[in-house]
């Protein structure tokens, strides 16, 4: 397969896997919110605001999505932000390697190699991807614009401290 055609099936892959729900900022329209086409999978924005965790509405069992861009959630696990998967080299996936990105994808790892990625990323349903998947998917990534948007580290259930308490 030539490196476009590869690009071509990573970017079929990722439309239809849904990456872009998550990993995409959005714009509103009447019929709601809409992928960022200008910031594709650059992640929950740097800029924005978080909004204050209602600690009420997480625990077992309870998690909930808080904001319009469709990037932070909270749950028993904590507060996730979705990454920044454009090829930025200091904030995003510009230094990865392909391997490190399948394991990531298959083993549900931070960079590949560390902590267990947090909720909810579907890491469980992507594994079954096979390699050539993995790869053309990768690919699709590394050829998108890479923008610098460095994404909050996720914050643990006991690091909800007062400030950040609604
Ligand atoms: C339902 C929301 C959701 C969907 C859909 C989703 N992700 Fe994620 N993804 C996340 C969140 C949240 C994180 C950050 C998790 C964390 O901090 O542990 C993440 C993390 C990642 C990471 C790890 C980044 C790192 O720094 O280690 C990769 C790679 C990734 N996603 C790729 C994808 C791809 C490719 C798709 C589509 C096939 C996808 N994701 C679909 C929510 C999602």
């Amino acid at each position: 397969m030539s490196k476009e055609e590869m690009i071509n099936k990573g970017a079929y892959l990722v439309n239809f896997g849904g990456c872009n729900d998550c990993h995409t900022p959005k714009i509103f329209t009447d019929m709601g919110p809409v992928p960022d086409t200008t910031r594709l999978l650059s992640g929950h924005r740097q800029d924005s605001v978080l909004p204050l965790i209602d600690t009420s509405l997480i625990g077992p069992g309870k998690w909930y999505l808080t904001n319009n861009d469709l990037t932070v959630w909270v749950g028993p696990w904590g507060v996730s932000f979705a990454a920044n998967l454009t090829p930025d080299v200091n904030t995003g996936l510009g230094s990865w390697t392909e391997d490190m990105f399948i394991n990531a994808m298959r083993n549900g790892l931070h960079l590949g190699l560390a902590r267990p990625l947090l909720p909810p990323m579907p890491f469980m349903g992507l594994a079954s991807l096979n390699d050539e998947d993995m790869k053309a998917i990768f690919a699709y990534i590394k050829s998108l614009k890479p923008i610098s948007n460095q994404v909050p580290n996720s914050i643990l259930p006991n690091d909800i401290t007062e400030q950040f308490r609604k």
